[in-house]
């Protein structure tokens, strides 16, 4: 096996190399003056199963080029398969026409990805479960939640003053996820809405399960974006009586001003995998970044 990476997130393939003691392979990414790219793969591949780590964050279109272009490399050179690790996947919350003339962006990029040559490919928390659905090649869906459930059990928080949390219905099979992992802990769903036109987020009440006496509660998602989702949520958290409020999010996305908005919300801790790499300037006090690159060295080390 050999293992590649994108320039997007090259400190999760590191941790993965660590661990299934695979050094990563070179590539040489030149970006021209006007934005192009030109991608060389350096190493031979003739005959080998490459893997190629890329998430596909902002600059989005950039990240999936790249990939686009270093998975062609690799077909050209020799690679008898490539598996695409795309521990988050940009586009994937346009999985279908919400207005009257959209484009399905996520199909535009599967279709991509399939016809430049990937044979597998390696997803984590995806938006909805229906995605795979959207591929004809195999897809691995990996998680995030067991290292979640774990450190909620490490800090001890798994107790019955905690309910889990999902900022909206869309969420609720991941909360009854980790729920399981974590001896049916209770949970509930908030009733959301985004205006599609300004992004603005609003939520009142919860839609699924109720609060008791609980008074931690751990908002859990697949992503934090601008952030509102997170805002809105807590704030319906704290007019029912919640006292402590922990975030878990597996892709850090962090746009706009999150980071701030986050710092300064009334949240004792946020927690997300390094599916996104974090830049330092993006960092905040109650930030902390938890790996998921044993869980896909796993995965890489069982096929
Ligand atoms: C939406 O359905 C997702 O699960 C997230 O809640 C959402 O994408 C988060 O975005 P933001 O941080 O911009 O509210």
């Amino acid at each position: 096996m050999k293992l590649f990476s994108g320039s997007s997130n090259p400190q999760l393939t590191e941790k993965i190399s660590k661990v299934i003691q695979i050094p990563v392979s070179l590539v040489d990414i030149h970006t021209f003056p006007d934005g192009e790219k030109r991608v060389r793969i350096q190493d031979s591949v003739v005959g080998e199963h490459a893997v190629i780590v890329q998430s596909t964050v902002p600059p989005v279109d950039s990240n999936y080029m790249e990939l686009f272009f270093i998975v062609d490399g690799l077909k050209r050179s020799g690679a008898e398969t490539v598996t695409a690790v795309v521990p988050y996947l940009g586009y994937q919350r346009q999985d279908h026409v919400f207005r009257d003339g959209e484009a399905v962006s996520l199909e535009v990029v599967v279709k991509t990805l399939e016809r430049v040559g990937v044979d597998t490919i390696i997803l984590c928390d995806l938006h909805s479960i229906k995605i795979p659905s959207v591929f004809s090649i195999p897809v691995t869906h990996i998680s995030a939640l067991p290292v979640f459930a774990e450190k909620i059990k490490q800090e001890k928080w798994d107790d019955k003053n905690t309910i889990l949390i999902s900022p909206d219905m869309g969420g609720i099979r991941r909360i009854k996820i980790l729920s399981e992992l974590l001896d049916n802990m209770p949970f509930a769903a908030i009733e959301k809405d985004r205006d599609l036109q300004n992004g603005w987020v609003t939520a009142e009440n919860l839609g699924e399960g109720k609060i008791t006496n609980q008074k931690r509660a751990i908002i859990v998602d697949d992503m934090i974006s601008s952030g509102k989702t997170i805002i809105a949520a807590s704030d319906v958290l704290f007019k029912k009586g919640i006292e402590e409020i922990f975030v878990f999010a597996t892709h850090a996305i962090f746009s706009e001003k999150a980071p701030r908005l986050l710092q300064n919300a009334n949240l004792k801790k946020v927690f997300v995998s390094d599916t996104v790499f974090v830049p330092e300037d993006k960092h905040f006090a109650k930030l902390e970044i938890l790996s998921i690159a044993a869980i896909i060295a796993k995965e890489l080390e069982s096929k």
